[in-house]
């Protein structure tokens, strides 16, 4: 419980419109877990696995209708639908509101409602902000104990201070003797809702990852963002990572790529280049704030992996692979015949048996996935092999590198880096990716997801763009970290790809280390500047001399072809696009004609 009058007064308020039948203050034990554990498995909920291949582990089936996070259902009411951007889907934030509290009248019927703080980011760490989820469903509070710093000492940092409200319902009430279902969800009605004047977040009607985790997504990032820009600060959709050369000279990297791009493999990457050490702060998002010495700290606002399974194996991740041998929570996997877990891309033949995602017997060949797309593990990150040893440090680590890439086959060089920091922003709000088979729609089309925030910026995205800009000046050019771009996937005219990527990223790393310590050597392009021949440490890894070349190629050509995209682009912003980046592009159109 609480004396925070704040708290206390919304609580009340949320308890009186939702009804819940009880009133749960989540105190973050191990023991209120095992309890509600308990609680979804005799419920239907959740199913253990075999206790002597995963200990504590559970399997979770959710609605088939519930299963992602919902784009479209998702709000920003901002005080003009100006301030919410192109980007984002606006309503009136008066009409909104009465439409919300009409849904939540009597919501949590026949339920517990859970009160559950938590602080995203290290206990008292004043980069660190707390919030205040108000949940009727008991995996939402499981799920915020392993992705979150949560319970009663939570309350204790708090004390009378301020935090965001969060509420969320699966909008299913119960009626009195009303059965329930495994997965209460509400088919008809979601809504994932975020007002800026009050930075307070309204979840209803589904109990999926980003829907209904609301410290992730819609605080972390959305109701961040908005809260980063108004105190200096930058909330981004990036992982951190630690990177010590053999000489022990450690950096810490931060890296935003879009979905499908591999964000959680290059976190926890074993490098290849022997001597090289990567180590893991977070795999999704950071929060950065100036420290007294002028340079950019990192927190990983989370605690836990909230991962993508399917294609998680030992090869492609065995970090992640080995983070999830106990106490993990699996979402909408395939369950093997001895009661563990698996997904496709886990192995490399498949099992000849299985329970698919939906409780479906499977056999290979039926014609449908095991387990779904979108299928998660949620982990604790201590459980990660390769943590970094400031993980949980209040301070946060000096972010030396940023780096941006997306999926394109053609066009984008390996890695290059940044004139400067105005170039860099240039850069990030370029970022696209390719469509690839694995997509609904077109394939090969450029998408582009400036800094991977299009779905997680609270408000315009031409102001965010400001916003970075004005990052130069709150400290000296030298002090802010340098920005890269960096693509994975190009191919050759044949369609084969270029690079072996995972484990061999760590070259590049290499690069971008030495960059930062003022060795590694350049060759200045229009587009910024590629590592110079022979710059690019490719000692025991097999590949032809023209691939490298292809890699890091810059065709003048190629683009001028990407210009005219980018302009559409830039149009949607209006007249919030920042004269800075017109005067950038307009910069590469002389260089492209040069
Ligand atoms: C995620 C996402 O789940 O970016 O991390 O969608
Ligand atoms: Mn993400």
């Amino acid at each position: 419980m609480t004396t925070n009058p704040k708290l206390q007064a919304w609580v009340n308020e949320m308890a009186a419109l939702c009804k819940p039948d009880q009133v749960h203050w989540c105190d973050g034990s191990r023991e209120e877990y095992d309890r509600l554990c308990a609680l979804m498995v005799k419920a239907g909920t959740f199913i253990p696995l075999n206790a002597a291949k995963r200990p504590h582990s559970f399997l979770c089936r959710s609605d088939p209708s519930d299963v992602a996070r919902t784009e479209d259902r998702t709000f920003i009411c901002s005080t003009s639908r100006d301030e919410a951007g192109p980007t984002n889907n606006w309503r009136d934030s008066a009409e909104m509101r009465a439409a919300l509290k009409a849904l939540y009248d009597g919501c949590m019927r026949g339920r517990t409602m859970y009160v559950i703080p938590f602080s995203m980011g290290p206990l008292g760490s004043a980069i660190a902000h707390i919030g205040v989820e108000i949940s009727d469903s008991p995996y939402v509070a499981c799920n915020m104990r392993i992705m979150t710093r949560m319970g009663k000492d939570v309350l204790a940092v708090l004390g009378d201070g301020d935090f965001v409200p969060c509420i969320h319902s699966v909008g299913a009430p119960l009626k009195p003797g009303e059965k329930d279902v495994p997965w209460p969800c509400n088919k008809d009605n979601k809504y994932i809702v975020h007002f800026p004047d009050d930075k307070s977040i309204w979840s209803f009607g589904s109990g999926y990852g980003g829907n209904a985790l609301l410290g992730k997504k819609c605080f972390a990032l959305r109701i961040a963002s908005i809260m980063a820009r108004e105190q200096g600060w930058m909330a981004e959709h990036m992982l951190i990572l630690g990177l010590t050369s053999p000489a022990g000279k450690k950096i810490y990297v931060a890296a935003a790529f879009p979905s499908a791009c591999g964000k959680t493999n290059l976190a926890m990457m074993n490098p290849s280049l022997p001597g090289w050490k990567l180590e893991c702060v977070g795999d999704d998002i950071a929060w950065m704030k100036f420290g007294s010495d002028g340079r950019l700290y990192a927190i990983n606002p989370e605690m836990g992996f909230f991962g993508v399974a399917p294609g998680t194996s030992m090869q492609s991740n065995p970090n992640a692979l080995l983070s999830l041998q106990k106490d993990c929570i699996f979402t909408n996997v395939a369950m093997t015949p001895d009661g563990d877990v698996w997904w496709e891309g886990m192995t490399e033949t498949e099992p000849p048996k299985l329970t698919d995602w939906q409780g479906q017997e499977w056999t290979p060949g039926c014609g449908r996935k095991a387990s779904h797309p979108n299928a998660r593990f949620t982990a604790p990150i201590t459980q990660c092999p390769v943590i970094d040893a400031n993980w949980d440090n209040p301070r946060g680590v000096p972010i030396s590198a940023i780096l941006f890439g997306g999926r394109r086959p053609s066009t984008i060089p390996l890695v290059f880096e940044a004139f400067n920091w105005r170039h860099g922003t240039f850069l990030g709000s370029l970022q696209s990716s390719e469509t690839t088979a694995a997509q609904a729609g077109a394939v090969g089309v450029v998408r582009r997801d400036p800094m991977a925030m299009l779905p997680f910026c609270g408000y315009h995205m031409g102001d965010y763009l400001a916003h970075w800009l004005s990052m130069e000046e709150k400290t000296s050019s030298d002090k802010l970290p340098k920005i890269f771009y960096v693509n994975w996937f190009r191919k050759s005219a044949q369609g084969k790809w270029l690079w072996p990527g995972f484990g061999e990223n760590s070259r590049v790393l290499k690069w971008i280390c030495e960059r930062v310590e003022g060795t590694g050597q350049i060759e200045e392009t229009p587009i910024g500047k590629v590592p110079a021949k022979g710059a690019l440490d490719t000692r025991g890894l097999e590949i032809a001399t023209q691939d490298l070349d292809e890699l890091l190629r810059v065709s003048k050509e190629d683009w001028r072809k990407e210009l005219p995209g980018i302009r559409e682009h830039y149009v949607r912003f209006g007249s919030r696009l920042p004269p800075a980046l017109a005067l950038e592009l307009a910069e590469l159109e002389r260089k492209l004609k040069a």
